[in-house]
């Protein structure tokens, strides 16, 4: 089979799935020529994700469209998640249920001290969707997933059908999206006469899974690498999870292991949330050389990775790169203390 019969066959089988359009797709592969001059390093491609339109887009706006048309299919109603406050997923889904006539409720979790007393960034957009939000009191993930299957407990009591997202049996459902992403970045690059060699994302499961998923299943040589936002727990493993189940229920000829996927936690800081100088860094440079707006939480610290394998020769100046934003600048307006201060230096 040559590649183009895989490509027709991949877009065929995720063609046969339940999808409701949310965002504005295809999303362009631009050309950064002044930040790859900038940085010395070789041609940058920024593949615009943050473009996907729903209320501010993202990745996340790709995946609900499977997630969403999942909930429609079992006769859901009402929607309970929860994240970070300042989550652009649940920012996504609350927009995403505006637009399908869904009920959206959301348990947070603040990641700071601000997160419990001020309103800001996603969040506001969050409640101005319509989203029913609570903050709980603490930043405890396994008490967060309590308290969303309390809540929606209390909601099925109440006679509400309810569709709770990304869970064992239906996370791959988004994974899957990213296949498409990555069958638009090839034949994108195809188009445009470019051959990448890497393709930067900042990813911790889902985004990255189908990313590999898409490349594996067309044969593709682009490589992928994933700079998590969070120290890691198992999430490569999670990754070859949710990429084998994708490939099952679409019916592709591909496997996959832990040793698929290259994903990095060394930019972290000092943890999830808290922004880096060097990602702060990173999203003034792309800002001031391409007019393109990253945020301090996922897309900064990961071009700020790339920016340092780009100086530490780690990517040499011949291997064109792909850097996926995946969005989340609304979270600038969360963090515009350190951002202001990252300015005045
Ligand atoms: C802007 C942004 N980038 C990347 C990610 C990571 O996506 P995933 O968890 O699918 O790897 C997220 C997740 O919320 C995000 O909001």
């Amino acid at each position: 089979m040559n590649d183009n019969s895989l490509e027709a066959r991949l877009s065929a089988a995720i063609a046969g799935l339940p999808r409701v359009s949310l965002g504005w797709l295809q999303t362009p592969l631009e050309a950064a020529p002044r930040l790859s001059a900038a940085l010395g390093g070789p041609p940058i491609y920024i593949k615009r994700d943050d473009l996907t339109g729903l209320s501010f887009g993202g990745n996340k706006t790709r995946m609900l469209e499977f997630s969403i048309a999942d909930a429609q299919a079992k006769g859901a109603d009402t929607i309970v998640y929860g994240a970070a406050v300042q989550s652009n997923y649940c920012r996504q889904l609350a927009g995403a249920c505006a637009k399908v006539g869904f009920e959206c409720h959301l348990v947070m979790r603040p990641e700071r001290e601000m997160d419990s007393t001020q309103i800001t960034g996603n969040g506001l957009v969050q409640r101005l969707l319509g989203a029913h939000v609570t903050v709980l009191p603490d930043n405890d993930r396994a008490k967060q997933q309590e308290a969303i299957h309390a809540k929606a407990a209390e909601l099925r009591a109440a006679g509400k059908n309810v569709y709770v997202p990304r869970q064992p049996d239906t996370v791959d459902l988004e994974a899957l999206s990213y296949a498409i992403s990555a069958l638009e970045v090839v034949q994108q690059a195809r188009g445009q006469g470019i051959e990448p060699s890497w393709l930067y994302v900042a990813a911790a499961d889902t985004t990255q899974a189908g990313l590999v998923l898409g490349l594996k299943a067309i044969g593709s040589s682009l490589k992928v690498r994933g700079i998590n936002p969070s120290f890691k727990n198992g999430n490569e493993e999670r990754m070859a999870v949710m990429a084998n189940q994708a490939a099952e229920r679409l019916d592709l000829d591909v496997t996959f292991t832990a040793a698929d996927f290259d994903n990095d936690d060394s930019y972290v800081g000092e943890r999830y949330g808290v922004p880096t100088p060097e990602g702060l860094a990173a999203i003034s440079t792309v800002a001031q050389n391409e007019g393109v707006l990253l945020d301090p939480v996922y897309t900064g610290k990961a071009m700020g990775a790339l920016i340092d394998h780009i100086r530490s020769g780690k990517i040499s100046a011949d291997e064109p790169v792909i850097f996926l934003h995946t969005g989340g600048a609304p979270a600038l307006f969360g963090y515009a203390e350190e951002m202001i201060a990252a300015l005045a230096g």
